[in-house]
């Protein structure tokens, strides 16, 4: 199982997008996926179908009993391969200590927790339990800032409390080629970053807000740019995911052989 943290200092630069857009990826392949919403604004809940939800986040957080965090669990509306465990509002007063949500459910291939736009108590939580952390930035110079700041962050936890945490990638969304801003942001992080930083970056597509708000898989979304988006997001699961097994050798090949 991958427990990948999704993160960033600056609000709007693309976390819960990359969350959907991993989310939607391991959906196409019918992986057993769990989104753990940790961000009180719900959005990513919202955009997997789940409204009104029995528990959430912020009671998994309050209970401490192992097993508490299987039982907030419901399927998203993109059916019962991508699961959710939601958010709500009040989650922003669940100022919880790092380390209380550690007991996930197992049964997993992947766990993608969409974190708040800030590096407190709930993103260290998430640090604290993910294995992987994705650090989302746009090319502008104040989201640069944060991106530097989440990677500190990411080095703080590995080095005091989750030894098993890396930094998988810094991922730049919004990229536009002619916007000579953009450029200028994307070479600078390259140079202070090299090759943590994912390339490529992630255009702007007007299908990524479209078929959020129709609580839709990109993978399943009919735009220009949407396909583009889908494969970079295919590519991107890859990183995160164990390489393939070999295919196991088959001794009656060679028996064959023998026998003819
Ligand atoms: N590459 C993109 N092209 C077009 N629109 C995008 C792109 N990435 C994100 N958006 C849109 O920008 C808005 C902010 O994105 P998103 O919600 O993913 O950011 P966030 O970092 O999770 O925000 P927050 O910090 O509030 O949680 C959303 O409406 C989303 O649909
Ligand atoms: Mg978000």
């Amino acid at each position: 199982m991958t427990t990948v943290a999704v993160l960033s200092m600056k609000g709007g630069v693309g976390k819960s997008t990359v969350v959907l857009g991993l989310a939607s990826a391991a959906w196409e392949r019918g992986l057993r996926t769990l989104v753990i919403d940790l961000d009180p604004q719900a959005n990513a809940s919202m955009a997997l179908d789940i409204t009104d939800p029995t528990f959430t986040t912020s009671d998994v957080l309050a209970d401490s009993r192992p097993g508490v965090a299987a039982d907030a669990v419901v399927p998203s509306g993109w059916g019962d391969t991508v699961m959710v465990i939601p958010a709500e509002r009040s989650l922003e007063h669940r100022n919880v200590a790092e380390g209380r949500n550690s007991t996930l459910p197992k049964s997993y291939d992947l766990v993608l927790i969409d974190c708040p736009p800030s590096l407190g108590e709930l993103t260290r939580n998430a640090l604290s339990t993910a294995d992987r952390a994705i650090v989302v930035t746009e090319p502008t110079h104040f989201a640069l800032h944060g991106a530097t700041e989440a990677l500190e962050a990411i080095d703080v936890i590995a080095a005091s409390s989750n030894p098993g945490l890396r930094a998988s990638c810094v991922v730049v969304n919004r990229f536009r080629p002619d916007d000579r801003e953009h450029r200028l942001n994307a070479d600078r992080l390259a140079t202070e970053h090299g090759d943590l930083v994912y390339d490529p970056p992630i255009p702007d597509c007007a299908g990524i807000p479209q078929s959020q708000r129709a609580v839709s898989p990109i993978h399943s979304w009919n735009s220009p740019g949407s396909r583009e988006v889908s494969e970079l997001m295919d590519d991107l699961l890859d990183t995160l995911l164990p390489p393939p097994r070999p295919e196991p050798r088959m001794p009656h090949m060679s028996l064959r052989r023998y026998l003819t």
